[in-house]
This record gives structure tokens, sequence and C-alpha cells, in this order.
């Protein structure tokens, strides 16, 4: 279910209705529903309920410390692609244990910390960063267990800039590579092979890319078998899709069972990574009319929002819903609109032609399904500061980060002295 409905005629977030928190704290504003993040995270629990399946949080999608707290309470582990995610998963208590590093190119910095921290597992994209790890984890005396990530060559059927599984993509490793490069981290003395990762795409709306690759996974992990090394864990990647607008994403007990029948008779610990599935709606970007003026075929809604706010729309041509917090204005006549952001680039652009009641200025919209990729992508742009966020739970909400002030935009910048005016002689 939504935990974003209409009651007594205004848009709410649980309890919570959405022109108090504008009152509070302003727009544009992430509003985040802790039961809808909590609903998400159980229904990929329950769909591997009684088999050796460890979900891991993809903090990419939404790494505010509330939001990972909240999800490593309910028993997630981590799915984390930079020394910044693993500070913001440990940070909020979540065990090394649980964490898993992945990421096409991770630093030797980012491989000391991580091996240094004692994380359970470092998914290995290349050769070189094999070798890289190698040695960071010697010098620490250490042996990390990692895993290999296969490039399967499938096509996800997704956006094209959110598709990581064809051969040619810059991720993972070739399949027909999977076999010697394994072999060689077996006899390397800082690493432990212990399985082999995949992920093919994001919001993924059709299973059949899931059994392609799976399938091919399967294969691999018995050839490799055959010849004599072991692999005892297999990381499946990324979560199903979401419906932003008309999609029929599948169901996660159809992807259980697709899982179940690819890969689960060969007794491996599984891991998922999460992201989307887990937190896209349960957000929405809060946001308020600047202007209504007139355009040359619809009229133009210009937000307080932008795309340094939101990018996926501008990025990938994306769509989000767009609701008026007033609902009396549903019932009224729908026309053509443009709903756009004030930032100075044509692509600032949340949708176009969008059929939409005559919302005013002044007034309070909310961007739907926007808990994914939203917050965590956004910019200063423009010099606009980062929004607030609010996360809701039943009848209270708490400001989870404050809206970032102006003088923290430049508050780490230096002029250097030779650029300093001259101070004024005083005659
Ligand atoms: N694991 C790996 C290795 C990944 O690269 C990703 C996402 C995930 C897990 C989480 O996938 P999810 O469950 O969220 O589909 N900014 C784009 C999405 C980029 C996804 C990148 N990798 C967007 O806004 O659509």
């Amino acid at each position: 279910m939504s935990y974003f409905q209409y009651r007594d005629g205004v848009l709410h977030a649980e309890g919570v209705a959405l022109p108090d928190i504008a009152a509070e704290v302003g727009a544009p504003t992430y509003v985040y529903s802790a039961s809808a993040i909590e609903d998400n995270y159980h229904a990929y629990a329950d769909a591997f309920a009684g088999r050796d399946v460890a979900i891991h949080f993809a903090l990419k999608a939404n790494g505010a410390l509330a939001v990972v707290s909240l999800l490593a309470g309910l028993g997630a582990g981590a799915d984390i692609v930079s020394l910044g995610e693993l500070r913001r998963a440990l940070k909020v208590g979540m065990t090394p244990d649980k964490i898993v590093f992945s990421g096409v190119g991770k630093t030797r910095d980012e491989l000391t910390a991580a091996v240094s921290a004692g994380i359970a597992q470092i998914n290995i994209e290349s050769a070189p960063e094999l070798d890289a790890l190698d040695q960071v984890a010697r010098k620490l005396g250490k042996r990390q267990p990692i895993a290999i990530r296969v490039n399967p060559d499938v096509d996800a059927h997704t956006h094209e800039k959110i598709s990581t599984g064809k051969r040619g993509d810059k991720f993972g490793v070739p399949y027909d590579e999977i076999a010697s490069l394994y072999r060689r981290a077996a006899n390397l003395q800082g690493v432990e092979p212990v399985g082999l990762a995949v992920h093919i795409g994001s919001q993924l709306t059709d299973l059949a890319p899931y059994r392609a690759a799976y399938g091919r996974l399967a294969e691999l992990v018995r050839a490799l078998r055959a010849s004599g090394l072991v692999i005892k864990t297999l990381d499946l990647g990324g979560g199903i899709g979401v419906q932003y607008n008309d999609e029929t994403p599948p169901s996660l007990t159809d992807y259980a069972t697709i899982v179940q029948e690819t890969l689960g008779d060969l007794g491996c610990h599984l891991a998922i990574e999460p992201g989307r599935s887990i937190v896209a709606s349960a957000g929405i970007l809060l946001s308020q009319v600047i202007y209504r003026k007139a355009g040359g075929e619809a009229d133009i809604l210009i937000l307080d929002s932008g795309m340094n706010d939101l990018m996926r729309p501008s990025l990938y041509g994306a769509y989000h819903p767009i609701l008026p917090v007033n609902e009396a204005m549903r019932d009224a006549t729908l026309t053509p609109v443009d709903v756009v952001g004030p930032v100075c680039e044509t692509g600032d652009i949340f949708a176009r032609g969008r059929l939409l009641p005559p919302i005013a200025a002044d007034e309070l919209v909310a961007i739907g399904v926007a808990g994914a990729y939203g917050a965590s992508m956004s910019s200063t742009y423009n010099a606009r500061p980062l929004a607030a966020e609010i996360l809701v739970r039943g009848g209270r909400f708490d400001i989870i980060r404050h809206r970032q002030t102006i003088e923290a935009l430049f508050a780490d910048e230096r002029v250097p002295d030779w650029l300093k005016p001259p101070k004024r002689k005083i005659a």
C-alpha cells in the first residue's frame, strides 16, 4: 500500500499532513515514510524466508544515516561503492560482516579501509583490481574474502544508462575470463575467493534477463567446481524494478522462484543488493510552485525544486508522478502543463505536457516515487543548497538532514591572498 494518501483534503505522509512539514521546514524537502521502507524490506525478507539469502541494502539509492539505520535495525546488511558509503554504514552501527563492497574502480585507500574494517566481501571487477587488493591485504596481514563480478553478456532490457551486464559495458569481468582470474585469485595470499557476483542493471521490469543471467551464472559455478575451485557464495546484484508510471514490476515471489529454479540446487549462500525497490516508493520530493506562466504550447509550472534536487527526469528522461497536495485540485479539469525547475538549463524539466489540475503559484506539489536515487544524486548546481530530508513515522516527523545553509556551500573554499583586494588607504 502507499503511505502517501489524501486525508481531510490534503496529501499526507503516513499520519503527517505535508503542509505541516512545509510550514516547519520549507521546500524543497524530501519526505520518507518509515513504514513504507519497512514494508518494502519485509517483502524481500518474506520472499526469501527460510532460505540462506542475505539482503544488503544498496546505499547508493539512499544513504541517509537515518534510512540506513532503520534498515540496519531490521537486519539488513549494506552494499557499498565508496569509502563514504563504508563510513555511512559503519556510522549507524552496521557490523562489517554484513557489508559487501561493489564498484568498478575502488582505490587503494578505499580497499585499505575496507580490509582494515574486516568487511564480509569485496566484489572484484578486474585483474588489476585483484592485484591491488592482494597487495593491500597482505600488507595488512589479512586474507580478504572476495567474489569476482561476472559480466554475463545479458541484455537487461532497461534504460541504456543503467544497464550493466552486456559485453562492452564497463562492469565486471567477461564471462570467458572468469575461470582463469578465479584460479589466479585462489593462488594469492591476500585474498580468498568465495564466490561470484553479478548485476545486470537497475529498474528491471522483466524477469527474463534475470533468468538468463542466473542461468549463465549456474553454468559457470558448475564449470568452476568441476575444475576443483570452491564457490560458496553468489551475489545476485540489485533488486527488481518499481512502478513510476504504467510499468508492471514483477512480483518478488516470482523473482524468488527464478532464483530458486536457476541457483537453488547449488548449495550456495546467496546475497541480493536491492536499493531502489526498498526506498523509491517510500519517498516524495515536496516542492512549492514559484510561478505559473503561459508557455508556447502549454502553461509552465515553475517549482522551487530543480534538476539539482532530483536529476532522474533530466538525466534519464525518467517519469515521476506529480500530485497536488491539495486534494480539491484533483477534481478540477486537467490540462497539459510543463513542470520545470528554476535551474538555468533547458533540461531542467520534470515533466512535459503532464495533465494536471490548475495548480497555481505558492501551492505545494509532491513529486512521487522519489525515495531512491533522488537525494543521493542531488548536487548544489547553480549554488542551490541541498534539500532538507524528513523521516515520518506514524504521526511524527523528524528532520534527518537539515536544509544545507548557503554558508556551508562555500565553507571549504578559499580565495588566495593574491586575489584579495588591497585594503583601501585612507588619506
Ligand atoms: N548492486 C550493484 C552492483 C549496483 O550497481 C546497483 C545499482 C545495485 C546493486 C542496486 O540496484 P537497484 O536495486 O537500486 O536497482 N541512478 C539510477 C540507478 C543506478 C543504479 C546503479 N547500480 C537511477 O536513478 O535510475
